[in-house]
């Protein structure tokens, strides 16, 4: 028998709609997928996706089932719909998470409850000890949860890794990334959750890099500090828009990461962004540049176009996510956005095809001993081999609420993360942990 896994997208909105439906489309016409099911809060953005061109001129025909219905009105939003939806799924489909950042634990642990492999949008969640409970609950009912960090499928990711594991990149030293989305985010639905008590610039963005520091060099970040500076959204609200972070490596390297929503809008590309690593062996230096922004491509058009940001000279990034027409109808989503979630339910499928076949009790132990291999390969980010994002995540959280104090990170059976202390003794110079 052929797994050919539901697909149950739980959030109707941006990702969705520029990344994660498009994908998983162009996996179900494959035939490595089968019904496409997306559940929201309410219709409106379910139409929204249905009536979408450029989805509809990629997938002619192509249909997803929508929860709740087009039609159904969109004052009663049902924030429960999903459990339903998930719930009523056969055991090991999978379930895509895509809402906002602070809901991604209870999709997560319903989905886990009803025994579904996961494919969540980065960050998985925002506490340390919840990446470590989903980690143990998956482990013990045998179901992959993946986290899209799609970076790390750009081959110039893959092939930094390679590299630097292989030694050609001596030891990482210090460095520099920065990530800046542009300005008219200020007047999406960010104004309503990413103010200053729940998020800020350096949770919502740097993680893309400091996941690609780890990913590249294999090193641990072990202090933080993070400062912010305040913007008024046009709603009034507050938000750290700026931030400046400093992460410490357990080797003493330094990644210095900067991240906004200050881009300009009529700046060339869809954001700013790169990063650029310095490293050294015995008498020699090295480098690693990412240029991630302006990726060689230039085009001047007669008219801009109709999305915000759209502008008439464009850096368009070839890279991340576009459709080509490679013919035999409608077009293809190429790039890392795709590669991403096509290794993502990839490796789903080989955790499903391995156990095929086998007693129920057999089968659990090989998809076990699968996650193992998943979390030592580290190719795809897993709750276990990326939890060190959560930790920089509350890291983060507590120094930039608190004047950009430093804020260290333990790891092992006293996981967690404290403010730095500072010892001052008389007659001696200070010293710290
Ligand atoms: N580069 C990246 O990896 C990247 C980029 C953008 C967004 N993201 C992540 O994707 C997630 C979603 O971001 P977005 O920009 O699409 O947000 P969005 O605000 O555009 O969409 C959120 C969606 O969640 C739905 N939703 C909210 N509560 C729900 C519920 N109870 N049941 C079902 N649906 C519910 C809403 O209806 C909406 O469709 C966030 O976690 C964000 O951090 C990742």
């Amino acid at each position: 028998m052929t797994y050919r896994p539901e697909v149950c997208i739980v959030g109707g909105g941006m990702i969705t709609r520029v990344q994660i439906l498009p994908s998983f489309f162009q996996l179900q016409r494959l035939g490595l997928v089968g019904d496409i099911h997306v559940c929201a809060l309410q219709s409106a953005p379910l139409r929204e996706l249905a009536a979408d061109a450029m989805l509809k001129k990629a997938f002619p025909g192509f249909e997803f089932i929508p929860h709740p219905t087009l039609d159904s009105d969109d004052a009663k939003p049902d924030p429960d719909l999903y459990k339903k939806v998930v719930s009523q799924m056969p055991p090991r489909q999978i379930v895509v998470v895509a809402v906002p950042d602070h809901m991604h634990y209870d999709v997560i642990r319903t989905a886990l409850n009803c025994d579904q492999h996961i494919c969540s949008v980065k960050p998985l969640v925002l506490k340390y000890r919840h990446a470590e409970e989903i980690a143990a609950e998956a482990g013990k009912r045998g179901l992959v949860v993946a986290v899209e960090y799609h970076k790390r499928f750009d081959d110039r990711s893959l092939l930094a890794r390679r590299y630097y594991r292989a030694g050609r990149f001596g030891e990482f030293r210090i460095g520099q990334a920065s990530l800046m989305e542009c300005w008219y985010y200020r007047h999406s639905n960010f104004q309503n959750w990413c103010t200053c008590e729940s998020s800020d610039m350096f949770a919502y963005i740097a993680c893309h890099y400091i996941d690609l520091v780890h990913f590249i060099t294999g090193l641990k970040p072990v202090a933080v500090s993070v400062y912010g500076i305040k913007d008024k959204y046009p709603n009034g609200r507050e938000g750290f828009l700026w931030t400046d972070g400093r992460v410490i490596w357990e080797n003493g390297a330094c990644l210095n990461v900067q991240n906004s929503l200050g881009y300009p809008d009529e700046g060339p590309g869809g954001n700013f962004q790169g990063m650029r690593l310095y490293g050294s062996k015995d008498d020699r230096a090295t480098l690693i540049v990412h240029n991630d922004q302006f990726r060689g491509v230039e085009h001047c058009y007669l008219e801009r176009g109709n999305d915000p940001g759209d502008t008439v000279y464009a850096q368009p990034n070839p890279d991340y996510f576009q459709y080509v027409d490679v013919g035999g109808g409608g077009l293809t989503p190429v790039g890392y956005g795709y590669r991403s979630i096509a290794a993502i339910v990839g490796r789903i499928r080989e955790c499903m095809q391995i156990s095929a076949k086998k007693p129920e009790r057999t089968a659990l132990r090989v998809r076990q001993e699968f996650l193992k291999r998943l979390d030592n390969e580290g190719i795809i980010a897993t709750p276990r081999n990326s939890a060190y994002n959560e930790l920089v995540m509350e890291a983060g959280r507590l120094s930039i609420l608190n004047d950009a104090r430093e804020v260290i990170i333990r790891y092992g059976s006293n996981a967690g993360v404290d403010f730095r202390r500072y010892y001052l003794r008389a007659g001696a110079s200070p010293s710290r942990e």
